[in-house]
């Protein structure tokens, strides 16, 4: 890409990766057939849809723009197997969350240790805890998980503290499991309630009320398998690649309308943004959010952002927020609050310019420095995604190398910012 010209003009949000995702572990509890819409042409999801087929569904997906984008038809009536290939799972962290949906409808699954994202430890010993409060014997062979379970029963489980996959692999074992579990300290990610709007739809019985979720809690009514049937389902717009694209637009300018944006879900972002000097607008009836940056006198840092659960703002934005940062007047801290690694691409803008210390989980942008093109490494999906921005905002030609992380979450980034007057292309 070659840098330093502003964005301007209008894109859609892709369907959300992190709601699809459970959403389609989901379907191999319905022995049914289940249509997904709007779902984005990732290969994190190509990757789920061949863990499902692994099993023995039948899955057909179709992401052309005349015959119904991004739709994808899971029917798992033919599930058999309950080992699922390490290719795949390795590949992909959430491929975890097969765990649940598997032991409630075949009572056994066989997975190695999950791959994904390099962004610090990241432990399943949640995952675990709450599949044996249900009932679920599991043990450990090698590099090999194993669980069995007669009968998923209903349980208490308090998490020490919330986790969005850990509550979404509970959910799905809880759907089927005889009588009653109640979550305390569950996840309250948008992506969590999509799953259990999405059980409910197919015919779970899962309470997510408000002053429910206030108090950190899911409870799920246990039904039988045989009463959960196939639906059709619309899957929400991502707020992490509608975050990713306003921060682009505060950090290289301009003006950007983004059409089919998560209304509710962006309020953490929106207000950092509009501290940071960008004006917002929000048209609540077409679905549509505006961003202008163009005057850049006005882009200043605030002193301190940290990243945290939902509703406050969320660490897969980090990076992308880095790098609005490296182009605003002042200094700004970011603390990291969620996983332990996440300032990979610090390195990489450090080479292009970018003036930012980091201390434990701390980092500290000093903004307004000229940043030069150079070849960068993607390390991870968001991280990747950040060197983009950096580049758009950069003098020169950038190049990022392994590009297939943001391929992971992105449908099309090149051709987006393409859309928005970038000079950007996909090279080898
Ligand atoms: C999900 C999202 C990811 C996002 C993250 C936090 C998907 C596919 N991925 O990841 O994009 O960055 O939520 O919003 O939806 N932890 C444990 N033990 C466990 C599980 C988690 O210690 O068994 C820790 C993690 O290391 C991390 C924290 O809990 O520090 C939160 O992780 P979690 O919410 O589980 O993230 P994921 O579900 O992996």
């Amino acid at each position: 890409m070659e840098g330093q010209r502003p964005l301007s003009g209008r894109i859609w949000i892709q369907g959300s990766k992190n709601a699809a995702l459970p959403i389609l572990a989901a379907c191999m509890l319905i022995p049914g057939k289940c249509v997904l819409r709007g779902c984005p042409d990732i290969t994190d999801i190509e990757c789920m849809c061949s863990l499902l087929k692994s099993t023995g569904a039948s899955v057909a997906a179709d992401f052309g723009m005349e015959t119904g984008a991004g739709m994808v038809e899971v029917d798992t009536r033919s599930v058999r197997e309950h080992r699922l290939p390490e290719k795949y799972v390795s590949a992909m962290r959430s491929s975890i969350i097969m765990m649940g949906a598997m032991l409630g409808r075949l009572g056994e699954v066989c997975v190695n240790y999950p791959g994904g994202c390099v962004i610090g430890e990241r432990p399943i010993d949640l995952h675990l805890y709450g599949l044996e409060k249900l009932g679920a014997q599991i043990w450990i062979e090698g590099n090999h998980i194993h669980a069995y379970a007669d009968e998923l029963k209903g349980a208490v489980i308090e998490f020490p503290f919330s986790s969005v996959g850990a509550t979404q692999n509970v959910i799905l074992a809880a759907v089927t499991a005889r009588g009653t579990t109640v979550i305390k300290n569950a996840a309250r990610e948008p992506e969590v309630i999509e799953l259990c709007k999405f059980l409910n739809a197919a015919g779970g019985r899962i309470d997510y009320s408000g002053t429910l979720l206030k108090a950190g809690r899911i409870v799920i009514q246990g039904v039988e398998l045989s009463k959960l049937h196939g639906v059709v389902y619309d899957v929400i717009s991502d707020r992490i690649v509608a975050g990713t694209y306003l921060f682009a637009a505060l950090a290289a300018g301009g003006k950007v309308t983004l059409e089919n944006i998560p209304i509710g879900q962006l309020d953490s972002i929106c207000d950092t943004i509009r501290g940071m000097g960008a004006e917002m607008t929000i048209d609540t009836e077409r679905n549509e959010m505006t961003i202008n940056a163009d005057d850049r006198d006005r882009i200043v840092n605030i002193p301190y952002i940290e990243t945290n659960v939902y509703p406050d703002f969320p660490t897969d934005l980090q990076s992308p927020l880095l790098v609005a940062a490296c182009m605003a007047k002042g200094k700004l801290a970011v603390r990291e609050k969620i996983f332990s690694s996440r300032f990979r691409i610090v390195e990489e803008l450090q080479r292009m310019g970018a003036e930012i210390t980091v201390e434990g989980n701390t980092a500290i942008v000093t903004g307004g420095r000229e940043m030069e093109g150079r070849t960068v490494i993607a390390r991870e999906l968001r991280g990747g995604a950040a060197l983009v921005i950096a580049g758009l905002c950069a003098s020169g030609i950038t190049t990022v190398a392994d590009s297939g992380y943001i391929r992971r979450g992105y449908q099309d980034i090149v051709g987006d910012f393409a859309q928005l007057g970038a000079r950007i292309s996909y090279v080898g």
